[in-house]
């Protein structure tokens, strides 16, 4: 284990890197249930996690060294639970801009919280909020995005790197700096209300937004256009039957 501190951020001024872990999201849900008092702000990272985890269960795998793996401590403690998909909407942007910044402009985000280059997922967020009466106590927000890493498994379809978009290595620790920098950024913005600049800028960000395309929901695939976001974050998809509100998971995305 190792402590390291990003200059003059809040988000990294604690930098804890491990080797490796199971999960970087678990390692702080463990630590914060022992009470352990970790600063708000502080970022776990792994060269290696053995049981990453993604979205709806699923697990996250990522080529020990190459990508990477971190999660980020988050007291919100002016955030209602009710206004959560925020979080996600600053967090997406953040991860969107550092993407856009190296790919000239070719990032884009995939409701709720993919980020997409061209057409191809390279990274994913995992927030797990720690949730005391009515507001967000802690959340951890995990991310993981995939740098140096050349192959990827077969059965990952749709899937990409810096490396494989833009044929370059990149260093990681550098890279973390930057990202911290700017999620920093956009957890500013968020905790000062721009609540409706955030919205604004994640649904110009948005992955087929006014675009017809297919998706698979009532267990067939359907044409469908993504016109916009409910208060809470609900997916607003034209479909042939009119207005439609999805939840996460209860759509898939099929282009
Ligand atoms: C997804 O797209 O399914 C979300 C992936 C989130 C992966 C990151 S890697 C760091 C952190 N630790 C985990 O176990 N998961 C998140």
């Amino acid at each position: 284990m190792q402590n390291n501190t990003f200059s003059g951020l809040f988000i990294g001024r604690n930098l804890i890197t491990l080797k490796e872990v199971d999960s970087t999201n678990t390692f702080l849900k463990d630590a914060l249930s022992k009470s352990k008092p970790f600063l708000d702000g502080t970022v776990i990272m792994a060269d290696r996690q053995y049981s990453g985890r993604g979205q709806a269960s699923n697990s996250w795998l990522s080529e020990a060294g190459k990508n990477l793996t971190f999660s980020v401590l988050l007291n919100p403690g002016f955030l209602p639970i009710e206004r959560q998909f925020d979080l996600n909407m600053a967090i997406s942007l953040a991860l969107n801009d550092f993407l856009n910044k190296y790919t000239s402009g070719a990032a884009s985000i995939k409701w709720p919280n993919d980020s997409y280059v061209g057409k191809k997922k390279i990274g994913g967020i995992l927030i797990e909020n720690i949730v005391h009466g009515n507001t967000i106590k802690h959340a951890i927000i995990g991310i993981g995005l995939n740098v140096n890493q050349e192959n990827f498994p077969a059965d990952l379809m749709n899937v990409t790197s810096l490396k494989q978009a833009l044929h370059q290595d990149y260093n990681l620790m550098d890279l973390l700096g930057e990202i911290c920098s700017i999620i920093e950024s956009r957890y500013l913005q968020l905790k000062a209300g721009k609540t409706v600049k955030l919205r604004d800028e994640y649904l110009s960000q948005l992955y087929l937004k006014d675009t017809w395309a297919l998706f698979r929901f009532d267990n067939e695939i359907q044409n469908g256009k993504i016109q916009g976001l409910s208060s809470i974050g609900q997916l607003i998809l034209e479909t042939a039957n009119g207005l439609r509100y999805f939840n996460n998971k209860e759509i898939e995305f099929i282009n």
